[in-house]
């Protein structure tokens, strides 16, 4: 299994920093597991939101990996932000993240927008297209049928795709992506429900 935890350290020098702000826009959004000052709704720009990464060791296994959110490059001229979460954070809330995130994820400094236009740099976790858990692009279908089948130590992978869908829901953002699988993946347990009653 990965773990880029000690990469994380070495990458920011955090102990000069009373607080930092911590953009997050996938699990981060509903698993808030750590303390934090303040949490306000924001964006990033230039970033998609795909579920792209493997997840081995929380909502998969090494033999039946999960998929969960990453983040790739928006392409040329696609100007939709990605809605998420902003956290101020004290630095040691770092450890706990780097710990949580450490199958594949980075850190990386960021330009997060508020609503009220202003913007302040933080930081964000990203899983790129170089790290051995990354799985990449696949069919709306194919990464339903993944999600449908895959659970790990913190539960089934479909429930972390429906928090996250729920919680995009209840920030008014519109992603795509994640609804298009969302969908798909309702449509397949309609189907598994009637085929069985009427299998009765
Ligand atoms: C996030 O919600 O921002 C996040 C997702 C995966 C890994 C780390 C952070």
């Amino acid at each position: 299994m990965i773990d880029t935890s000690n990469e994380n350290k070495d990458r920011q020098d955090l102990t000069q920093f009373d607080e930092i702000w911590l953009f997050g826009y996938g699990s981060l959004i509903y698993k808030v597991d750590f303390p934090f000052i303040e949490k306000i709704q924001a964006c990033i720009n230039g970033w998609q939101r795909r579920f792209w990464q493997g997840s081995h060791d929380h909502r998969g296994t090494p033999e039946q990996p999960g998929r969960v959110v990453t983040l790739i490059p928006a392409k040329k001229d696609d100007i939709t932000p990605c809605h998420g979460m902003a956290y101020r954070v004290s630095p040691e809330v770092f450890e706990h993240l780097d710990h949580r995130e450490k199958n594949g994820y980075l850190r990386h400094e960021i330009a997060i927008e508020f609503k009220d236009g202003s913007s302040k740099q933080g930081l964000i976790y990203i899983a790129d297209e170089k790290n051995p858990a990354f799985l990449g692009e696949a069919s709306v279908e194919d990464i339903a049928n993944q999600i449908l089948m895959s659970r790990g130590p913190s539960g089934e992978n479909s429930e972390y795709l429906f928090k996250l869908a729920q919680s995009l829901r209840v920030l008014n953002a519109v992603d795509h992506h994640v609804f298009e699988i969302e969908a798909r993946m309702n449509n397949d347990l309609r189907n598994c429900t009637y085929l069985s009653e009427t299998a009765k």
